[in-house]
């Protein structure tokens, strides 16, 4: 999309709500592959961009969306009632608990609204999600970026960062990280939630929780009222078309939100797909198998291609491609992929104009895209 920098009088008369909202950039989304196919005329494109599910969705989700299909004059349940006692179960808390949405996006943007007003502040840590910092715009509140550490973030600078604003109303952490794919310890994460006040929320971000089960940080909500968890079925479940995510919080935490969301804010199709995707968690550990091994193979290619990369937990990894002697940047190899039908993610929008976020695919799109990168690379 063609964007054009805003200013206050372009909009005149209206003026936003907040000076902060004409500082946002529109979240850039991963090329779609009918566009590729639009502009370059490729038919045969691999997307190992968005961090979707290559093997697709169980195949429990076709049956239950079909058995939809003639109920589509009808509004969903509103309060989702079967998806919400298959996740109560699940994760193994009260149905009060939950609070639906459409994608996590959507819960995101509900937490910030429901917490964050004018002069609060947000903490998150550089190289993470970039929405976090976009909804701090979006509320005319601070946004506050605490330096990564290694690529991870540095919860002791985060704890420090909120101890110095007390005005922060909520701290945002994806665990693991997108996109630099790191993950968090148990301990400094349990000591991190008890270093702040309890009048800060503490979201955690598990959007990529299937593909690293021991960043499953449920037992923290046993202990603490402020911390909320934020899950969805766009990655692992494969269901990112569909827009389905999930809060666990307190209940006091999950009734404000419920107030806050759009009445009918995941479809029906939406609901009933989640609730079948859940009950297959044959397909959920297939879908990891396949992402640990195809990871694995990835690791070793890129070390052959004398490529450095950051460990990752998630279903992705974060590829450094500048090779400065030759010349070649990461943008060059970007469009080149592109050219040659394999999309990727830049990151330069992260502040690492040097790497690039790849999905992990199955096996014949990693190998495309190991053949098309050597290529590429080796090209005098
Ligand atoms: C860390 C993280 N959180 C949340 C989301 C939002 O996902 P969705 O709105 O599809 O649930 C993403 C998507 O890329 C993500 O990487």
């Amino acid at each position: 999309m063609q964007t054009t920098q805003l200013t206050e009088s372009s909009l005149l008369p209206l003026v936003p709500a907040y000076d902060s909202i004409l500082a946002l950039a529109p979240y850039q989304t991963g090329k779609p592959i009918e566009e590729l196919t639009r502009e370059y005329g490729i038919s045969d494109v691999v997307k190992l961009a968005s961090n979707e599910n290559p093997m697709g969705c169980s195949p429990q989700v076709t049956l239950a969306v079909t058995e939809q299909l003639g109920q589509l004059s009808r509004y969903p349940d509103g309060n989702g009632y079967y998806l919400k006692q298959a996740l109560a179960d699940f994760n193994d808390v009260n149905v009060e608990q939950i609070t639906l949405g459409n994608g996590s996006d959507d819960l995101l943007d509900i937490l910030a609204r429901s917490f964050v007003g004018i002069d609060d502040a947000i903490v998150y840590s550089q190289y993470a999600f970039v929405v976090y910092s976009m909804l701090a715009k979006m509320q005319g509140a601070m946004d506050i970026e605490v330096p990564a550490h290694r690529f991870g973030h540095d919860l002791k600078a985060m704890s420090q960062a909120v101890q110095d604003n007390p005005n922060t109303k909520v701290v945002f952490i994806a665990n693991p990280n997108n996109p630099t794919g790191t993950q968090l310890g148990h301990k400094e994460l349990h000591q991190f939630v008890a270093s702040v006040p309890s009048s800060v929320l503490v979201v955690l971000d598990e959007a990529y929780i299937e593909y690293s089960p021991e960043s499953n940080n449920r037992a923290l909500l046993d202990e603490f009222d402020n911390v909320v968890i934020v899950r969805t079925f766009s990655k692992a479940y494969g269901l990112a078309g569909l827009r389905v995510g999930y809060a666990l919080s307190s209940v006091p935490v999950a009734d404000l939100l419920n107030r806050i969301r759009q009445p009918f804010n995941v479809s029906r199709i939406g609901l009933a797909a989640a609730a079948a995707a859940l009950a297959d968690q044959d397909f959920i550990e297939k879908t990891r198998l396949t992402n640990d091994e195809q990871m694995r193979w990835l690791e070793k290619q890129f070390d052959a291609l004398g490529l450095g990369f950051v460990k990752s937990y998630a279903n992705f990894i974060m590829v450094e491609v500048q090779v400065e002697m030759e010349d070649i940047s990461a943008a060059s190899i970007h469009q080149a992929l592109l050219e040659q039908g394999v999309i990727v993610r830049p990151l330069t929008a992260y502040g690492l104009p040097n790497w690039l976020r790849i999905t992990v695919g199955m096996a014949e799109e990693n190998l495309r895209l190991i053949d098309t990168l050597r290529s590429i690379l080796t090209e005098d």
